[in-house]
């Protein structure tokens, strides 16, 4: 076995905006000189500087915002900005870069967990998980009856999941394991060898045809944005179950309340929000809603492997190497 003789990367001053999970705090602490913010709440712009002032490098997650005039207010001794996420989209890459800040993110390790909520929100949904939870801890079941919360079966319908990166594919690999038809639209088709005999749909509303079960796994963009709207809703076949793992701004929550209202859409599984954490309280009152407050990455093999992917990040940044999970 060959011994790797580099020398240990020197230690660096890292600031990091939330509390991680302990083992993933020990870890970088193991390597590198720690400060936390101490507070179980997201910094302000001028808490995010002034923790940026005492750093090389900040760890950040979603809920940190660094457009164009954060970047341009941070201190010249930052080097590397890594979110705790795979979404960068509360970063500004370009500014960053053009100030010589590296930026990480954690792509992949986290696909399998995600995927995995997307799946336990179409099962909740479709099966009618939060009525039937309701029933016992409210103490208001009465035993077994034919016509007791009648849902959906998930097994052999079709799946239209809208963003078919590394976790659309891991979300199809798991509706692939109850039989469903997968149909996908993303903005380049995929290879056949990861397509996996789903279906294309370049055009949107082509897909929105074919979704029994609409799964919203595309990244937050200006593309994005707004993308499930009133329009694409009526596409939806009557009665459809719609699920969002990705952003709360790619639906219009005007749109998807009244459709769950009316029963155009029958049933919705809803894992992020916008403005979180103050979603639509018109949400709580719909029965047909099976609702997580943003969940999907929260495994412990996510949270290691996010936090094992941003200090391999930072060591290549450190050694002038390349980076996988560099943006900027
Ligand atoms: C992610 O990784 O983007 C999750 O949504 C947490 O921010």
């Amino acid at each position: 076995m060959a011994i790797d003789t580099r020398p240990e990367p020197a230690r660096l001053r890292i600031a990091i905006t939330r509390a991680l999970p302990e083992a993933v705090l020990a870890r970088i602490r193991s390597r590198h000189e720690v400060w936390v913010n101490p507070e179980d709440r997201v910094l302000t712009p001028d808490e995010l500087q002034a923790a940026a002032a005492r750093a090389d490098v900040l760890i950040v997650t979603a809920f940190d915002r660094f457009d164009a005039s954060a970047i341009a207010r941070l201190p010249r001794e930052l080097r590397i900005i890594a979110t705790y996420s795979v979404g960068h989209e509360h970063i500004d890459i370009a500014a960053a870069g053009s100030r010589g800040i590296a930026v990480l993110y954690t792509p992949d390790v986290l696909s399998d967990s995600v995927a995995e909520m997307a799946i336990l929100l179409m099962l909740g949904a479709a099966r009618r998980a939060h009525e039937g939870a309701a029933l016992i801890y409210d103490r208001r079941w009465t035993g077994w009856t034919p016509t007791q919360l009648i849902g959906r079966q998930v097994t052999g319908s079709r799946i239209g999941i809208l963003g078919m990166g590394r976790i659309g594919r891991a979300i199809a690999r798991g509706a692939r394991g109850l039989a469903m038809e997968v149909h996908y639209h993303n903005r380049t088709r995929l290879a056949p060898s990861l397509e996996a005999g789903a279906g294309y749909h370049a055009d949107i509303d082509d897909l929105m045809r074919v979704s029994d079960f609409l799964v919203l796994a595309a990244p937050s963009s200006a593309a994005t944005r707004r993308v499930l709207d009133a329009a694409r809703i009526a596409r939806l076949p009557p009665g459809a179950i719609v699920v969002n793992i990705a952003r709360g701004d790619l639906v219009d929550d005007d749109a998807l309340i009244a459709a769950l209202r009316s029963g155009q859409v029958g049933a919705a599984g809803l894992d992020v929000f916008n403005n979180e954490p103050r979603l639509d309280p018109r949400y709580l009152e719909l029965p047909n809603v099976f609702l997580q407050p943003h969940q999907g990455s929260s495994t412990i093999e996510a949270r290691r492997a996010m936090g094992e992917i941003l200090l391999a990040g930072i060591d290549a940044v450190q050694s002038g190497r390349a980076a996988p999970n560099r943006l900027a």
